[in-house]
């Protein structure tokens, strides 16, 4: 089970780094995305800097909820962030904010399609915030 885990890990990752430099619009894919894969890939991918269930703050602000909430930080061009908006943002933040402290490598389209597919299911928004 945990091999398993880390092999899924090292495909996430490394595969994440092989699509740097990808950034076709997630959009394409959001008609298939994959909530169930999207939230594996997000613990993958974001849960290093964010709590993805708690609105409080780790290294980024909690993700709980974000989808369509209002952004808590400043300098991003969005009333929301939607699915456009999270798909901007998680291709290349950098594009978006250039000093941003969110200098991550860019997720792949199909990576962000199922990740939004997982924040827009929601499936956290009732549980507790700690
Ligand atoms: C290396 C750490 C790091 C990783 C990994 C990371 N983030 Fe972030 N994220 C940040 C930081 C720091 C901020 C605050 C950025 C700012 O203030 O400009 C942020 C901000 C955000 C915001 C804005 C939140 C708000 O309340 O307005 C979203 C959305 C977001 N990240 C999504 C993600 C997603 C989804 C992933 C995984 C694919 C991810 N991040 C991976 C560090 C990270």
């Amino acid at each position: 089970m945990k091999r398993l885990f880390l092999t899924l890990v090292f495909i996430l990752f490394f595969g994440g780094l092989a699509y740097a430099g990808n950034t076709v619009p997630g959009e394409p894919f959001l008609q298939t995305a994959d909530a169930v894969r999207g939230k594996v890939v997000a613990e993958v991918r974001c849960l290093a800097c964010h709590h993805l269930h708690l609105t409080s703050k780790r290294i980024g602000p909690g993700l709980k909820g974000i989808y369509n909430r209002k952004p808590t930080i400043s300098g991003v061009p969005f009333a929301r962030w939607d699915a456009v908006a999270l798909d901007a943002w998680l291709a290349n933040p950098r594009a978006i904010k250039p000093n941003t402290p969110m200098n991550t490598p860019p997720v792949a389209a199909r990576d962000r399609a199922d990740i939004i597919a997982y924040f827009k299911k929601d499936e956290t928004r009732s549980l507790p915030d700690l």
